[in-house]
């Protein structure tokens, strides 16, 4: 290594630890899961691990895609997969990622051959940042959720410019729901687009699990609704749910897929296997809801600073890179997984334990994470 890259190097590094932000991979998770975004537990779900290895017997699927689907990888496992998620969301069609990041990245991106002006909520998620930064559109940021903020900004358009407005349905930091309903007919006004990031509402919310989007019946209306499998689906990968004209337009400019490996065949049937399973899952989201109930009645007794979120994600706010880190200890001292979010993360000063719920969490669960935070946040 060069002696200047190996200085640059280590001053980045120093600055992060001096900061007292330096990141580092942590052991295997102890401890009553509160962090893992595997709301329903379908990570470890033996009718999941069944429906595989049974839908694999039926025709083995290679594990290598071989190629960008592009060249020698599109499989017709993906082309299936796809077709059944188009099916499932009431879209037109659907492309996958190997990652929600680069569905985002390959979306917003490239969406800047198509719009000029992207309207963003300031707490979008790094992959929808970097997508629309990559874009070379114009970014326009509105506070998040402020819908008076946002009209602003569609005033701001120029005539007839073509534009997109980027959100999340339910925001991955605070917990909190988009106005989907007042933000499509905001943008619809001005003849702008809606981007709906869908990533910790898919597979909870919406009629079997459809999401946010489909709960509010705007199927129809978005441009475009990215979903990911990483989250409530216990797997990894991502999707832009879309017509079948954006659809054409990604597999010829969105260079994440372009330029890629494509996703193995053999992943694509895990990923079929979770939709099949979805619609069954009806006492799980029940149970989650059910959660989301019992925590909140009973944080609101609590002395912690809990934001008001109605959703599985619920953060206790602890300002300051030490003192999240004190919270987060105290809690795991406790056997409780609930890990602390610190800057770059989250803005410095807004420093938070995210707590999320899982359907398999018992109030009895809840009731020792919140005691714990109390206990943590008196100290
Ligand atoms: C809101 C949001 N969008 C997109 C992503 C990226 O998804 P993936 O983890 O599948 O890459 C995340 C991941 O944390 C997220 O929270």
């Amino acid at each position: 290594m060069s002696e200047s890259v190996r200085r640059a190097l280590e001053k980045a590094l120093a600055e992060r630890q001096q900061a007292d932000l330096l990141r580092r991979l942590p052991g295997q998770l102890e401890g009553v899961d509160f962090c893992s975004n595997d709301y329903l537990g379908l990570a470890r779900d033996e009718r999941l691990r069944r429906r595989v290895a049974d839908l694999a017997s039926r025709g083995p699927a290679p594990h290598g895609a071989t190629g960008s689907r592009l060249i020698s990888g599109n499989h017709p496992q993906l082309e299936a997969l796809e077709d059944r998620l188009a099916e499932f969301y009431g879209a037109e069609a659907a492309l996958v990622f190997s990652s929600g990041f680069a569905a985002n990245l390959g979306l917003l991106a490239s969406l800047g051959g198509l719009v000029s002006a992207l309207l963003c909520d300031r707490l979008l998620h790094a992959s929808a940042i970097d997508g629309c930064r990559l874009s070379g559109a114009r970014r326009i940021i509105f506070a998040h959720n402020d819908m008076r903020q946002l009209e602003g900004g569609l005033d701001r358009l120029k005539p007839g410019e073509a534009a997109a407005v980027v959100v999340e349905s339910l925001y991955s930091m605070e917990g909190d729901f988009a106005p989907l309903e007042q933000i499509m007919a905001l943008a619809d006004a001005r003849g702008a687009g809606v981007v709906v990031d869908e990533a910790h509402a898919n597979g909870l919310m919406g009629p079997l699990g459809r999401g946010a989007v489909a709960a509010a019946g705007l199927e129809d209306k978005v441009l475009a609704r990215v979903v990911t499998f990483g989250k409530a689906l216990g797997l990894f990968g991502g999707a832009v749910l879309c017509s079948a004209a954006l659809r054409d337009y990604l597999v010829n400019f969105a260079r994440p897929f372009v330029f890629s490996t494509g996703p193995s065949p053999l992943w694509a049937l895990w990923v079929r296997a979770a939709y099949d399973l979805l619609p069954e899952l009806e006492d799980l989201r029940e149970r989650l809801w059910a959660n989301v109930a019992y925590f909140r009645n009973r944080a609101a007794q609590s002395r912690g600073n809990w934001l008001p979120s109605e959703s599985w994600i619920q953060c206790l706010l602890a300002p300051g890179a030490a003192e999240v880190r004190r919270v987060g200890k105290a809690l795991q001292e406790q056997g409780l997984a609930a890990l602390p979010i610190r800057a770059p993360t989250v803005p410095a000063g807004q420093e938070r334990i995210r707590v999320c719920l899982h359907a398999c969490n018992t109030f009895q669960e809840i009731d020792l994470l919140l005691a714990a935070a109390d206990e943590a946040c008196r100290a």
